[in-house]
């Protein structure tokens, strides 16, 4: 299986689906690693580990994801000969024709037990709302902001004292466990 990953951060999700492709646990290759962000620490993580990257062109819009771009988007995994999408802290609205490239096979993660606290900084919502536990999520895409069937969820507790950066790291320590997971069992699921 041929993964295509997009983020526009820091990568750790993507450093956590590496390693179980370097250590075996997961049964798939990282083909592709593209970013909206051309200073995203994600290019030189996969960089280093020698996979293929590219910058998607987002023609100046700040959040959007022009049509044009997500089919070069699109173009682009599909000549790398992916056949799971990973979004790891890919911060745009993916649409159709992006979606009907890659029907089903389309995953995200999303830092909290959806559908609590969709859209941004979920860490800072859950910690706004006083919750005293919330999580991870990894989820098929569906077009919605943070919606589509959920693949597997970890909890993870608000402490007293936290604030959104304590919070968001415990929540990335559960990340980097449920992403491979998750992508084992949508593999599964794919007969892989
Ligand atoms: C992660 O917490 C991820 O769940 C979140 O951005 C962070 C990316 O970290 N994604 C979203 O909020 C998308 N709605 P990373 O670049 O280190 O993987």
């Amino acid at each position: 299986m041929r993964l295509g990953i997009l983020g526009s951060g820091s990568g750790s999700n993507m450093q956590a689906i590496l390693d179980g492709v370097a250590d075996g646990s997961l049964k798939a290759e990282i083909a592709l690693v593209l970013s909206d962000n051309p200073q995203g620490y994600i290019l030189e993580r996969a960089q280093k580990a020698g996979i293929p990257t590219a910058v998607i062109d987002c023609r100046g819009f700040k959040s959007k994801f022009p049509e044009e771009s997500q089919q070069e988007t699109a173009a682009a995994l599909k000549a790398a000969g992916v056949n799971l999408v990973c979004l790891a802290g890919f911060m745009r609205l993916v649409k159709a024709p992006l979606l009907e490239a890659f029907p089903d096979r389309i995953l995200n993660i999303h830092p909290a037990l959806l559908p609590a606290f969709p859209g941004l900084q979920a860490w800072r919502q859950a910690i706004e709302a006083g919750v005293t536990e919330t999580g991870c999520t990894v989820h098929y895409v569906d077009g919605g902001m943070d919606t589509g069937p959920v693949i597997l969820q970890e909890t993870v507790p608000v402490l007293p004292g936290d604030d959104p950066d304590t919070l968001h790291a415990r929540i990335l320590e559960a990340e980097h466990r449920t992403y491979p997971e998750a992508i084992r069992m949508a593999l599964a699921r794919l007969g892989r």
